[in-house]
């Protein structure tokens, strides 16, 4: 495949230059069966193709979001659909869709597989329908759906601040971009740090922007099929069966290659090597090639590290609430027995210090310190899972009373409605002692509801009311 950027002199030539090659093939072979006002068609289509692709890129982005979740958005429980309407809501001129559990498989297989329109792709095909791991096709399906439609992908948890139309600063042309994305983690003093090294420095890839065929995001499927075929062969498992640890997953196919590739593809387009620096303590949103990157604020707000500011911020243009990553808990990371994660030093100096300091004399310590310390440790996970476990029954409660109060709400109003009605049809037979000042505005009243003489003979009883009220707009002669 010719991926790359080339440089636009070549791009200009090369369909010529095919053309030119195919032109002579054609005529070498002289096959005798086609004449030369073929041939010429047989041009004039190699160089509509090869213009095709080449001008896409060339063009807005697509107004379309995509989230992809377990189950469809009809479905989603109320957080889901809040968050899921800021995007709707805040973007009226786009189309949103969510690819599901249900629906995803055929998808990839539409739009990877050898049938009409698809890129004959088995080998994509045949990974996504052999993966077992969730977080790895859901990682997987956002690249693949991006290159095939490009929009703006947001994991279920994002919520929008700010419409897309406000992702590219004004002072870029959208033409000149293909991708957008955000700074997540800037902590390059860890990038030594054994644990905290590997995802001191990324952009994030929950929420990002993409025009269709961008080819970084195929070399990062590509990328992803060789790193999971490695593995499966280093765990002599088949591709179903694959055991990963959290930092697998960060360095395999999330966030840390995300990263990886993206360096490499604006070094592969500007001849440069580009390294974490160019993005270190960004200012101001920064194009290299045909990838933008917006600062850290911009998508990964309030994280209280890598200098995020809050989502008060004028440049947040998401909220990411980090509800969705219940993955973390499926693929374990190192903890220390008796000091826990450093992630949850949340890149703090002083406490990521203590941390490696303690996990550097433990060893040392005797073996009752040491099993002091742990118990110590133990107790603390079980308060801390304990308050979570509350936490979340409590929301579900919540879920539980607000669905509730929602069909009582419902009733309520239904029932007000009715005594509304009730006391409507009832009010010409009452006495009319209480307005002898508004004469004037007695005959609308006549005119508006049935003569008095009819009400008395129609003395409904509730049913039969609410089933009659259709009827009664229907014989109404205004309608
Ligand atoms: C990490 O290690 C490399 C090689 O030893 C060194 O050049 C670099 O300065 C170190 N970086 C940090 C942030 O300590
Ligand atoms: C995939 O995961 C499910 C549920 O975790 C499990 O029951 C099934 O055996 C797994 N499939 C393979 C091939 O391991």
């Amino acid at each position: 495949m010719l991926g790359g950027r080339l440089p636009k002199e070549l791009r200009r030539i090369l369909p010529i230059y095919v053309a030119c090659v195919l032109f002579v093939l054609f005529f070498a072979r002289a096959n005798p069966y086609k004449s030369p006002l073929e041939a010429s068609e047989v041009i004039k289509r190699v160089l509509a193709a090869y213009q095709t692709p080449l001008q896409s890129t060339r063009s807005a982005f697509p107004r379309k979001i995509w989230q992809t979740w377990k189950i469809d958005p009809l479905d989603f429980e109320t957080r889901d659909s809040e968050r899921a309407r800021s995007w709707t809501s805040m973007n009226p001129g786009y189309r949103y869709e969510v690819l599901t559990d249900s629906n995803d498989l055929h998808y990839v297989e539409t739009h990877f597989g050898p049938g009409p329109g698809g890129l004959n792709r088995p080998d994509i095909v045949n990974m996504y329908r052999s993966l077992n791991a969730t977080i790895i096709k859901a990682d997987l399906l956002r690249y693949l759906m991006m290159y095939i439609e490009g929009g703006v992908y947001a994991d279920i948890d994002v919520e929008a601040l700010k419409p897309v139309d406000q992702f590219i600063p004004s002072h870029i042309d959208e033409d000149d971009v293909d991708l957008v994305i955000s700074v997540e983690i800037d902590e390059p003093t860890y990038a030594n740090h054994t644990i905290l090294g590997p995802k001191s420095q990324s952009f994030c890839q929950w929420t990002f922007m993409s025009k269709p065929r961008a080819p970084v995001l195929l070399r990062l499927v590509d990328h992803i099929l060789g790193w999971l075929e490695g593995v499966a062969a280093k765990q002599q498992k088949p591709i179903g069966e694959i055991v990963l640890n959290f930092d697998e997953v960060i360095t395999g196919t999330g966030p840390s290659a995300f990263t990886g590739l993206i360096l490499a593809e604006m070094a592969r387009q500007t001849g440069n090597i580009v390294t974490w620096d160019s993005f270190h303590a960004l200012s101001d949103a920064k194009l290299v090639g045909n990838i933008l990157v917006l600062t850290v604020e911009s998508f990964a707000a309030g994280q209280g590290h890598s200098n995020s500011g809050n989502h008060d911020s004028p440049k947040a243009l998401v909220k990411h609430h980090y509800h969705a990553s219940l993955w973390p808990s499926r693929h374990p990371r190192y903890s220390h027995p008796a000091f826990g994660m450093v992630e949850e030093c949340n890149w703090n100096r002083e406490c990521v210090d203590t941390w490696d300091a303690n996990k550097a004399s433990f060893p040392s310590f005797p073996a009752e310190e040491q099993a002091r310390l742990i118990a110590v440790h133990d107790e603390f996970l079980k308060e801390k899972s304990d308050k979570e476990a509350a936490e979340r029954a409590a929301g579900e409660r919540q879920e539980a009373d607000r669905k509730q109060n929602e069909i009582l709400e419902a009733c309520a109003e239904q029932l007000r409605g009715f005594a509304k009605e009730q006391e409507a049809s009832q009010q010409p037979a009452q006495p009319e002692p209480a307005q002898p000042e508004q004469p004037a505005q007695e005959p609308v009243q006549q005119t508006e509801t049935q003569p008095p003489a009819e009400t008395p003979q129609k003395q409904p009883s509730p049913e039969y009311q609410l089933h009659t009220d259709d009827e009664i707009r229907h014989t109404d002669p205004k309608s």
